[in-house]
């Protein structure tokens, strides 16, 4: 493939979800320009409505706008959120403050997510749940008065975190989180400091007092880097040529994927960068590149949770033998991205293992050919779709159509870069 292009991908998923929560929980009219509209942004907007939020519809390339109430009213039905973990955990955690019952679900997938990890911190600060089976969606949760707490969380995960941020500033009450390994995301931590909130580091702890009320906002969105690095990968296995993604945020905890590409040869500029809505932004810009092997350490795996599906398809085509450490949390993702990963890698002629907590990929040249078992997680099924962008290559998802959890318009984006059309600046 010639790759020459100039895009935007979508706004960031994880930050649509947080503006949209907070500007439900806000008295007032706020405005989100540039957010993702993707199945799982649905959702999202979908409870809070049922919650009492008057949300716009989400259209692309249209803001939205949210009414709160300041408080959230009881819904009549189950919460469903879809396939998003993100929308269940950091809901979960908001209604702990709220003197009513709801019971939040999913679909098949989100059911066999874990939630007692969110619902244990959260049953201490003092609300209450009850689980239909033993861990997982539904959950019925009894909010009320909660008291502060200061916690180390049993995994680095930002959904967690945030799931007790969010009950501390619902329930008006000091909360202190620490995550064991690297730092996950921290949109919510600048996002609640944008809103007037005090939110400080201090060591490992995150301290968090809460001073106020949410006051509505209005915000851009910047380009989701977890989007970006599927196009970045399909330009990195072109043959020649460029690509240019504007408007990306590149907040160094969303990252790490660029710093284990330049380890491995693939080397992504990174230009105008400005800020928005308190996150750094830039263009990347990418050129075909020969890869190489790396390892990838316990402590990074946080910091590039959401692109290891792609990484491991480059990998695939490096020079030696890729390991990741410790990603056992790739179990509990939108499918069990370990056991899939290595079981497609190997549907298509690649060589991968999973074993325990490690996932190791030996790189390779031959061309992929095979059919790729996605179970409707969005993430392997662009990660494969960035492979079948080779040379030759006859690689089959089953589901293509699941990108739009998180990317809409990916397979229109992945035709834009190997024709070399221009996209819209
Ligand atoms: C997210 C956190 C991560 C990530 C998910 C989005 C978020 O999950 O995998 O896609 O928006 O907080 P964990 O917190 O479970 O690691």
């Amino acid at each position: 493939m010639i790759v020459d292009a100039d895009l935007r991908v979508p706004g960031d998923k994880s930050l649509t979800h947080r503006m949209l929560i907070l500007a439900g929980m806000a008295e007032g009219t706020s405005r989100i320009g540039g957010a993702l509209t993707s199945h799982d942004a649905r959702s999202t907007a979908r409870v809070l409505r049922q919650l009492g939020a008057t949300v716009s519809p989400l259209v692309a390339g249209r803001d939205i706008t949210i009414r709160g109430q300041a408080r959230f009213r009881r819904a009549a039905q189950p919460l469903h959120c879809g396939n998003s973990g993100t929308s269940a955990r950091l809901l979960l955690g908001a209604l702990s403050a709220h003197p009513f019952a709801s019971t939040v679900t999913g679909d098949r997938s989100l059911r066999r997510r874990p939630m007692r990890r969110v619902t244990d911190p959260l049953g201490q600060m003092g609300a209450r749940f009850s689980f239909k089976g033993s861990d997982g969606l539904p959950v019925t949760v009894r909010g009320g008065p909660l008291e502060g707490i200061r916690y180390t969380l049993p995994v680095s995960s930002a959904q967690l975190k945030s799931a007790l941020l969010l009950a501390g500033v619902a329930g008006e009450v000091a909360v202190e989180v620490r995550e064991p390994g690297g730092r996950s995301r921290d949109h919510t931590e600048r996002l609640l400091r944008a809103f007037g909130y005090r939110v400080e580091d201090e060591g490992d702890w995150i301290r968090f007092a809460p001073t106020g009320r949410i006051e509505p906002v209005s915000q851009e969105v910047p380009g989701d880097p977890s989007s970006a690095a599927f196009l970045v990968g399909a330009a990195l296995l072109a043959e020649s040529g460029a690509l240019r993604l504007r408007g990306v945020g590149i907040n160094p905890t969303r990252t790490g994927f660029l710093r284990v590409l330049a380890r491995m040869g693939g080397s992504v500029g990174v230009e105008n960068h400005h800020e928005v809505g308190g996150e750094p932004v830039a263009d990347l810009v990418v050129q075909p590149a020969e890869l190489s092997a790396t390892d990838v350490a316990a402590e990074e795996i946080p910091g590039l949770i959401d692109e290891i599906p792609l990484l491991s398809v480059l990998a695939s085509r490096a020079e030696g033998t890729t390991v990741f450490r410790e990603v056992g949390e790739l179990r509990v993702k939108e499918s069990d991205r370990l056991a899939l990963l290595a079981s497609n890698l190997r549907a298509v002629g690649a060589q991968a293992e999973a074993h325990g907590n490690t996932l190791t990929v030996v790189g390779g040249r031959s061309i992929p050919v095979g059919r790729v078992v996605t179970a409707g997680d969005h993430r392997i099924a662009m990660a494969f779709a960035v492979l079948g962008t080779l040379p030759g290559a006859r690689v089959l998802v089953d589901d293509p159509a699941c990108a739009g959890v998180s990317f809409p318009g990916f397979s229109e984006s992945l035709r834009a870069l190997a024709a070399g059309r221009r996209g819209r600046k």
